[in-house]
């Protein structure tokens, strides 16, 4: 049983993010071309399914960052789900204002997916720009899902209250 409780009333910027990160999530990667044709990735937890049919699902995406000018750009974007071993690759792909190139041996080859796809990855999905809406400082991206490819790993990289976290197998079997 929790030993406190706390009600706060007013919604400023820090009690938001903080709630917010009570909620676990996977990590992703979305992954474009930039306009030199080469790949880069940028981490998002603001991912979920929405439709199986037609296959739909959605990203959240700041309109301050490079990714979200490169969705627009080419109306395509990928969603690599990354895996347990992967923070090296969300590190890389979250550092503000950083050149967020994929290195090549870190890249499938021949997946047959028109977005970069990460190796490591769990699953990715390639998708192409369903439809768009901009809200408060971000924007929805609905991606129709054209592509998919399955990497070998099984263990999912978890977000949690500021940190990363795997999966603890015991309480995944109840
Ligand atoms: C764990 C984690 C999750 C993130 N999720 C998102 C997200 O869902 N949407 C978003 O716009 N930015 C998110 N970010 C921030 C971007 O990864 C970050 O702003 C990135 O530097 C933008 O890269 P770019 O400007 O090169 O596109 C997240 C960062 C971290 C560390």
């Amino acid at each position: 049983m929790a030993s406190t409780t706390e009600s706060v009333q007013a919604v400023d910027a820090h009690g938001f993010r903080r709630a917010m990160a009570s909620f676990a999530t996977g990590v992703n990667v979305i992954t474009v071309y930039d306009e030199a044709g080469q790949p880069h990735g940028m981490t998002a937890t603001a991912f979920c399914s929405v439709s199986v049919d037609p296959p739909l699902l959605l990203v959240c995406v700041s309109r301050d960052t490079r990714t979200h000018d490169r969705i627009v750009s080419t109306d395509r974007f990928g969603v690599g789900m990354l895996s347990g071993g992967s923070t090296k690759i969300s590190d890389h792909c979250a550092r503000p204002g950083a050149d967020k190139r994929l290195p090549a041996a870190w890249l499938a080859e021949g997946s047959g997916a028109r977005m970069p796809v990460l190796a490591s990855a769990l699953a990715h999905a390639d998708c192409s720009v369903h439809e768009h809406q901009d809200v408060g400082t971000h924007t929805v991206f609905i991606g129709r899902v054209e592509h998919l490819y399955f990497g070998s790993e099984t263990e999912p990289l978890l977000f949690f209250q500021g940190s990363y976290h795997r999966l603890q197998r015991d309480m995944a079997d109840h």
